[in-house]
């Protein structure tokens, strides 16, 4: 699992504040008129909180699941400043996703951020679809949100000798600007098993009035499925779904040529109709 993951007020600063994606959650719960949700790999809590800040005016029960102790425990924390009435319709529980189903149906279940890309293999991602299917109720919604397979990327390994090109693909300050998180990127893909191997170099600087700057540095490895659209249709009728939206973007753009955003809505038949 990645180094960055037991570091979660880096996470944090990584993501950075107000992400569109939290929005299209906040709407995609009131537009499924979704009252039971669970969400996958929580991590932080960056979406269940703000979700979980609706949860009494809105009346919704949320689940969040992490393998991550670090980051179940930034998610804990931060459930602590939202009142009491929100805070107590979330639960947030240590287990993987692939063994983990709730008690009873649920409305919808959300994987938001590409956790999905941490699940390597097929027989885990089967394992992830099939306890989705069991956790929700008939005519629930399972919304899968990755990103696009971006084969520029992957190019320069397909030359010979490959290449990993470095890119800096963060540069974050905190609000109280003492903290600046800069993050450089390499991927090396494997086009025959579409995994890509990332590396993240972190450089981490503080600065405080009363004292000199100073700089951490540390590198985070981990591997990732690549998954392509119609392989993420295929798991989702494979394992029961319907696939409902497929969408390029977190305002409901089409899924186009060059959408950085593969969101895909699955769901469980429908309860039949009485004759
Ligand atoms: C990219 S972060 C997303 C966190 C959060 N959903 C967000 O949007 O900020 C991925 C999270 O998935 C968790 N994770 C990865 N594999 C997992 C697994 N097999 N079971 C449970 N959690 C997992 C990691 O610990 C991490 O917190």
């Amino acid at each position: 699992m990645a180094t960055i993951y037991t570091r979660p007020e880096e996470y944090d600063l990584e993501h950075g504040e107000g992400e569109e994606d939290i929005t299209f959650y906040r709407r995609l719960i009131q537009r499924f008129d979704a009252h039971t949700i669970v969400e996958l790999g929580c991590g932080s809590g960056r979406i269940t909180v703000p979700l979980a800040a609706m949860a009494d005016e809105h009346d919704l029960h949320i689940t969040g699941v992490d393998v991550s102790e670090e980051m179940l425990g930034e998610a804990r924390q931060k459930m602590t400043r939202l009142p009491t009435g929100c805070r107590t319709r979330v639960q947030l529980v240590l287990e993987d996703i692939g063994r983990f189903q709730t008690a009873a149906p649920v409305d919808l279940v959300i994987v938001p951020c590409s956790t999905l890309a941490h699940v390597l293999e097929l027989d885990e991602q089967l394992a992830v679809w099939r306890s989705v299917a069991r956790s929700l109720r008939p005519g629930g919604r399972f919304v899968v949100d990755l990103t696009m397979p971006t084969l520029a990327a992957f190019a320069d390994s397909m030359a010979t000798p490959p290449r990993v090109l470095v890119e800096m693909d963060v540069d974050q300050e905190s609000e109280d600007g003492v903290h600046r998180l800069i993050r450089y990127k390499t991927t090396r893909y494997e086009a025959h098993r579409q995994r890509a191997h990332v590396r993240f170099l972190y450089d981490r600087f503080e600065t405080r009035p009363d004292d000199e700057a100073r700089a951490q540095r540390y590198v985070s490895d981990f591997e990732s499925h690549v998954y392509f659209p119609r392989e993420l249709e295929l798991l989702f009728l494979h394992t029961g779904f319907e696939v409902e939206h497929r969408w390029g973007g977190y305002r409901g753009e089409a899924l186009r040529p060059h959408s950085r955003a593969l969101i895909m809505v699955g769901r469980t038949p429908a309860p039949e109709s009485p004759r």
